[in-house]
């Protein structure tokens, strides 16, 4: 979407994967603080959103939505304030329907209404839900309606779009969306990362700077994610060009787990101003091979073992797209060391892991499939 906005993938922190409907001022206002006590914020996050379960179950008499008083008694104006303040920006949520996934009422029919109000209370961001009746119409119509009424607004709003993937959504997505959800609810479990990574091959051509492909937010440091498996998740996200959207309870959260959410070298791929989404190279059973090609020349590689046990990965400069030179410079992105290499980019990587690096030398060779398909020029 042409909005100025996420000309890189968005940064920030979403409630939904840890708290649920368990939601209050509170917990957005501490989250907001670590953010930026942390580093996080230093590292590039800069929005906190808020999930479903924030309103009251009804309209207000003249048809506005509500905050509930019980989990936002300051409201959303001064919340918005509080978050400006520390340098962040505060996303709210809604549904292209009659309700939200969690009963509550959505914006189906509502869309102007409801942007005027986000906007007078100073939102930033709005993911915008697939629940509820959708009274006849379709995604793209839905989606559509609502970017209208944020760019109505005049104010800058980031919108990612929540629709699991339905209707294909990448091939109309761009002139619609910051970013678009290209699945089902992500978990904090091994077979839902790696499931959900499955369903991203192929969508590489329909992503750039405007519009993201969005494989669902981090689930780094949350439930039965290990330390190994969140580095997994988080250098294939990158690499993927996904939204980074931290999911996890910061306040509480682990040094292991700051120091995967802030690894500086990994963003770098992810917010590289190329915007070229990473996609496989080749793939024998469990042991993968992931690309991207960065706007410098280099080309960024993650070596993934899907088996539970140690396995030796390898790839070459030339597979990776890059031209021949007699050295190759290999910058460990996770140890963070540089070694050079004659051509073969390989490690050792434990199961339920990866390798990533960036390799420089010889430069991109170009290949015909570096177009953009998303429908229109939105971008
Ligand atoms: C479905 C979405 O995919 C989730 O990310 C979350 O927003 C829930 N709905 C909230 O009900």
């Amino acid at each position: 979407l042409d909005n100025g906005l996420a000309r890189t993938p968005q940064m920030g922190w979403n409630d939904w994967n840890t708290f649920f409907c368990n939601i209050n001022e509170s917990l957005i206002r501490q989250t907001a603080d670590v953010m930026v006590s942390s580093g996080m914020a230093a590292a590039g996050y800069k929005y906190v959103n808020i999930d479903d379960c924030w309103s009251t179950k009804s309209r207000n008499a003249s048809g506005d939505l509500v905050p509930d008083p019980q989990k936002f008694p300051s409201g959303m104006k001064a919340l918005a304030d509080y978050i400006h303040a520390k340098g962040l920006k505060l996303g709210i949520y809604s549904s292209a329907g009659t309700t939200t996934c969690a009963g509550y009422p959505a914006s189906l029919g509502y869309e102007q209404r409801d942007a005027a109000l986000w906007a007078s209370w100073g939102i930033d961001y709005l993911k915008y839900d697939n629940c509820g009746d959708h009274q006849g119409r379709n995604g793209q119509q839905r989606y559509t309606a609502m970017r209208d009424a944020l760019a109505a607004t005049g104010r800058p709003i980031a919108y990612s779009l929540c629709n699991w993937g339905q209707e294909s959504v990448w091939t109309w997505g761009m002139p619609v969306g910051n970013s678009w959800r290209t699945t089902g609810d992500i978990a904090a479990n091994w077979s839902s990362i790696t499931g959900i990574l499955d369903q991203q091959v192929g969508l590489e051509a329909y992503s750039g700077p405007g519009g993201w492909n969005d494989p669902d937010m981090l689930e780094v440091g949350v439930g039965s994610l290990t330390a190994t498996e969140g580095r997994v998740h988080f250098s294939l996200w990158s690499l993927l060009n996904a939204p980074l959207i931290a999911g996890n309870d910061l306040r509480s959260m682990s040094a292991e787990t700051l120091s995967i959410l802030t690894n500086t070298e990994v963003i770098a791929v992810n917010q590289d101003w190329g915007g070229r989404q990473g996609h496989k190279i080749s793939d024998n059973g469990n042991l993968e091979v992931w690309r991207k090609p960065m706007a410098n020349g280099s080309v960024a590689v993650v070596l993934l073992n899907r088996g539970t046990s140690t396995s030796t990965l390898s790839t070459t400069a030339s597979a990776l797209g890059l031209g021949s030179a007699s050295s190759y410079s290999v910058r460990d992105l996770w140890a963070h060391t540089t070694s050079t290499s004659s051509g073969t980019i390989s490690a050792s990587v434990p199961g339920h892991g990866a390798a990533m690096y960036i390799v420089t030398g010889g430069g991109i060779v170009p290949t015909p499939s570096g177009t953009i398909k998303g429908a229109g020029s939105g971008r």
